[in-house]
């Protein structure tokens, strides 16, 4: 049988539930595992929980349930979230059971049999939240260097010879570019090691919790050392099977799991066992909450149903179409290198603009005149060489950016590809086509259909749920091949559609028809006070460059002047405006708004527009020419 491409994830700590945060490395195994089986690999997924912490321990302790009724209630949790958040993982191992921690004692044993496992005595700082030692040196005003409580433990302990395999580690990384990624990891993880490695303090005094040290009940093996074997017990190292799976194609992490454990401790107990190491480790950013990191312990987490939920509930899509822009939210902000902000507004922003005005609006476009110019059906017809190869370009950067672990490149090309749609349809003007009764409607409407097409497939590793629900409008089974995407005879000719759905409605229309009824009904509620309204800084602004943002068909950035100052925004006016139009215009502009980033650009501040019958932006600008900056009340 052909080698397994096997991805995992780090496996959870049960002490709490998944959010945004911990979710983000799941989501971006998943949308690997899903690229990959499209792509005609034999995909094994294996994601999991981390149970024997001293933490878990403690956390059911607080809840006032035994440790193994709690891990059997948490680990549950995640597999409900994870099934709600469509995560199509084919193992889920959980360290308590039995295939586990056989494995992990029998890895302890041939370290020890070996000569790489040996018995010393620990003093040092031990951070239970991390579950990590550290030295003296390394505290950071009495705290850990990520500022978690730590406490002195003293006692004789297994050591794990790490300081052995230094220049290994050193050589395998310098062999092996595509080891760790991306490259600034990789030099941290470089220079951790020249720093000089030292032996691990591999076990821990038996409190009733963990996995015995073989051999001596009195301990138990440190949680790390044995979660990190979870990615061989799973698939029944030592028997030879394994090696159907391994070595892993990529291990997916964040990055503060990565240098000291997946990157150095791992990859050395694998040497120390005489197995191959992994192909790639992938150590994503974090996701913020204004400057901090999203965890449990500081108590800033966003649940990713919840997040799901509320986008349903506020904009009237299904829920289950929601998740796919939950997904899509964290595939297209993926921290790569650097780390990403969540902020509702940001969410709310890449909703309107990415997935209704690009995706949503244009594939309903489309269907809808398939329907009232077509009879519903799909008109024989030929796509244009130019869209052809147009298309072909951007279906090979999305499959390199999904295959180089790029989600958030991989979403921006797919959006593209939705800018294209709109740009086609602008072009081809099927409503003028129409009304001259000219024959050129077939090709123009089967090229409109081809492009929803794409769009479904390149989507679809990403938002399932939507492609299946693009599939539903279009009446086609799933494009389950990559390289059937794009094929130009991919539709039957005088193909039947769906009647046209909004498969993601407005946010803003949603609020727009909400405010009405308020108006209607006069709810107090909506009422601001004036001190309210101060808080909103408007002035006079006028526009010096206006370039359109690549990629995107509705999308300015506009540099503004305001006397000595210049700002720039996104705006979603290209329909309406041309660069010509808008240069030496006067505008009202809103100064004092968090700035924000729109398609990787960022947006200091919003203009001022009014939505149009037809929800086309109409700008405001000033009655006469008032000085640069002036205030606006
Ligand atoms: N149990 C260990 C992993 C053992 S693997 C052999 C662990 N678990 S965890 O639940 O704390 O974290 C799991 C994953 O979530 C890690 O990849 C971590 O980087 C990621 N994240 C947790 N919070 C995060 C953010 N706020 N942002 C991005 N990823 C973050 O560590």
């Amino acid at each position: 049988m052909a080698k397994r491409y096997y991805i995992t994830t780090p496996i959870y700590y049960v002490n709490s539930v998944p959010h945004i945060g911990t979710a983000l490395t799941t989501l971006a195994s998943d949308v690997t595992a899903r690229f990959q089986r499209m792509r005609g690999s034999e995909v094994h997924f294996l994601t999991g929980t981390d149970e024997n912490a001293i933490k878990v321990a403690e956390a059911a302790q607080a809840a006032g349930k035994s440790p193994q009724e709690f891990v059997d209630e948490v680990s549950e949790e995640f597999r409900r979230i994870w099934g709600g958040m469509n995560i199509s993982f084919d193992d889920f191992i959980r360290t308590t059971e039995e295939r586990h921690t056989r494995v992990a004692q029998e890895v302890f044993k041939r370290l020890q049999d070996a000569g790489h496992i040996y018995l010393g005595d620990y003093e040092g700082w031990y951070d239970v939240t991390a579950e990590t030692f550290y030295k003296e040196s390394e505290l950071v005003d009495g705290k850990s260097p990520d500022g978690n409580e730590v406490r002195w433990v003293k006692e004789s302990n297994y050591f794990f010879r790490l300081s052995a395999f230094e220049e290994r580690l050193l050589k395998h990384i310098e062999e092996n570019p595509d080891f760790i990624i991306p490259e600034v990891r990789k030099n941290e993880v470089v220079s951790f090691i020249k720093q000089g490695l030292h032996d691990a303090c591999v076990t821990r005094t038996n409190a009733g919790w963990g996995i015995p040290v073989p051999g001596d009940d009195s301990k138990v093996i440190y949680v790390w050392f044995e979660a990190l074997i979870n990615y061989i017990s799973a698939i029944g190292w030592p028997d030879d099977g394994y090696k159907e799976y391994w070595p892993a194609d990529v291990q997916w992490m964040g990055k503060d799991i990565l240098v000291r454990f997946h990157a150095t401790l791992w990859p050395a107990m694998l040497m120390g066992l005489g197995v191959e190491l992994p192909k790639t480790l992938v150590g994503h950013g974090w996701m913020l909450m204004g400057k901090e990191k999203i965890s449990k312990s500081k108590g800033n987490v966003v649940a990713p149903l919840e997040l799901a939920h509320d986008l349903a509930r506020r904009s009237g899509c299904a829920e289950d179409v929601a998740v796919d822009a939950v997904r899509y939210y964290m595939a297209a902000s993926m921290p790569y290198e650097g780390d990403e902000t969540f902020t509702s507004d940001n969410f709310d922003l890449m909703y309107d603009v990415e997935l209704v005005n690009d995706l949503s609006n244009g594939i309903h476009r489309v269907i809808s005149m398939l329907n009232s110019f077509c009879d519903g059906r799909i008109p024989r017809g030929t796509v244009p060489a130019s869209d052809v190869l147009d298309v072909r370009d951007h279906i090979r950067d999305v499959a390199k950016a999904y295959s180089n672990f790029r989600l958030e490149i991989a979403s921006q090309f797919v959006i593209g590809v939705a800018g294209l749609l709109n740009q086609a349809i602008d072009r081809e003007k099927p409503w003028d086509l129409r009304k001259n009764d000219d024959p050129r409607l077939a090709d123009a409407m089967y090229t409109l259909a081809w492009y929803v097409r794409v769009l479904e497939g390149l989507v679809r590793p990403i938002a399932p749920t939507l492609a299946d629900r693009i599939c539903g409008l279009l009446r086609l089974p799933e494009t389950r091949r990559w390289d059937t995407i794009g094929a130009e005879n991919a539709i039957p000719a005088n193909h039947r559609v769906a009647k046209a759905e909004a498969i993601y409605p407005r946010l803003g229309q949603k609020k727009a028809k909400e405010k009405k009824q308020m108006e209607q009904t006069k709810v107090e509620e909506n009422v601001i006070s004036f001190e309210e309204f101060t808080k909103v800084k408007l002035r006079i602004a006028r526009v010096l460059n206006a370039e359109r943002v690549p990629n995107t068909d509705k999308l300015f950035r506009l540099e503004l002047v305001m006397g000595e100052e210049k700002r720039q925004v996104v705006a979603g006016i290209a329909q309406e405006y041309s660069a010509e139009d808008l240069i030496g215009r006067q505008l009202v502009y809103v100064s004092n708004l968090q700035p924000r980033k729109v398609r990787g650009v960022e947006s200091q501040g919003m203009i001022l527009a009014a939505d149009g019958p037809n929800g086309e932006a109409i700008l405001i600008q000033p009655d006469r020419e008032a000085p640069d900056g002036t205030s606006v009340h």
